[in-house]
Order: structure tokens, then sequence, then C-alpha cells
């Protein structure tokens, strides 16, 4: 890797090589089981200016290497499903791809962060087939439920609206409302099972 400009150039096939993998993963399962778990799925290059401000909030300065050793969602894709067992199907199918080489996981349902965030992390390696090498490329995949994504959505706007110390009273309130999302995400789940059986009579 040459310069900022090339790392930004294997971002972008990354992104794309991304994008189809799971788009093909997902349009299988659906067609396997009739059903379709995804709410919506977005992907995104981080800007350069979100990479500054993450490598200086980690303690380093903006250079080649730094981002190289210490940004691992340069590259990620967010996969919204309907509800929580659908998040672990989804997971499940993204293990079983022969492209993706998994390097990390991160189960922040069964182990919620302090902030209260719920979401299943996936950390992979993508590769991208160039002229005459392979590159592989960290990215990012989250799996999370409408109620999940509804929730991180608002916290990101909240810390955005203190970007130095969120006060203890609004970080509490988030935590509690973290721990309705997770009661919710459990009540439509047992809810969607009564549906179905209903689907089978
Ligand atoms: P990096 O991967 O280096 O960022 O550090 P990490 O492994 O500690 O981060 P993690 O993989 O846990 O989280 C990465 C991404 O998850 C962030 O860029 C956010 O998109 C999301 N995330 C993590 N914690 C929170 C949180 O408290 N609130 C919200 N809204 N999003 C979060
Ligand atoms: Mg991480």
């Amino acid at each position: 890797m040459e310069s900022r400009e090339e790392l930004f150039l294997q971002y972008k096939f990354a992104k794309q090589m991304l994008e189809t993998e799971i788009n093909i993963l997902i349009e299988e399962f659906v067609f396997v089981h009739g059903y379709n778990p995804v709410e919506h799925i977005k992907s995104r290059i981080k800007s350069e200016a979100s990479i500054i401000k993450k490598l200086e909030k980690k303690g380093y300065n903006y250079s080649l290497n730094n981002i190289i050793s210490h940004i691992h969602d340069g590259v990620g894709i967010r996969v919204v499903v309907s509800f929580l067992s659908d998040v672990y199907d989804i997971v499940a199918v993204i293990r079983k791809s022969k492209n993706l080489i998994i390097v990390g996981q991160e189960d922040y349902i069964k182990h919620p962060k302090d902030t209260g965030y719920i979401s299943y992390h996936l950390n992979v390696l993508v590769p991208v087939y160039l002229e005459n090498r392979i590159d592989y490329v960290e990215a990012e995949i989250q799996i999370r439920t409408i109620a999940m994504d509804f929730w991180a959505s608002l916290d990101h706007k909240i810390r955005y609206k203190f970007p130095n110390e969120i006060p203890a009273d609004v970080k509490e309130k988030m935590y509690e409302n973290s721990l309705i999302i997770k009661q919710l995400d459990n009540q439509m789940m047992h809810l969607n099972d009564i549906v179905n059986r209903y689907d089978k009579n």
C-alpha cells in the first residue's frame, strides 16, 4: 500500500465485494426458507474526518500505518433484521461464506456494552481481486434488529450533541431504555412464534 488514496480505493472495492456477497447469501436464504428476515441493509466507507477523529480518540496521528493498524471499520455494512432470532440466522449464514474470512466477533446481545448498546458484530477480511494480487481488506459487519437499530441511532445523535461527556442522567436513561429494547425484542420474537403457529394451522 502506497498512499491513502490507494487505501480508499481498496475500501471502495471491498465495500462492493462485501455488499454483493451479503446480498447473495441473503437472497439464497430467502429462496431456501421462503422468508425474508431483512428490513434493510446499509453500507458505508468511513469518511476521512471520522477516521481522523477516531485515531485522535485512540491517541494516534493520521497516517497510513495508523489507519491500517487501528481502524477496523473503514468499510462497514449493517444488516437490520426483524426479530432477535433473525440476527443469529444471519450470523450463521455469513459464517458459512467461503469468501469472507472471519477474524473477530462481538456478541453485544449476550454482553451489551456499558452504554446499553446491543448488536452483533463480525469483523471480516474481504478479498479484493486485483490485476496481479489479492488484497484482503478489513470490514465490520453489524447485525441487529430494528429495535436495536432505533436505540443505536438515537444514541448516536445524543452522543453527537455531547461531544465531550454525556450527562449522567442522560446516560442512565439511555441505559434503561436499552433494557426496554431488549425486552421488546424478546416479546416480539415470542409473538412471532405464536403467529407462525397460527400460520401452520
Ligand atoms: P473499534 O472497532 O476499533 O471501533 O473499537 P471496538 O472494537 O471497541 O468497537 P466496537 O466494535 O465495539 O464498535 C464499533 C462500532 O459499533 C462503532 O463504530 C458504532 O457503530 C457501534 N457502537 C459501539 N458502541 C456503541 C454505542 O455505545 N452506541 C452506538 N450508537 N453505537 C455503538
Ligand atoms: Mg470492533
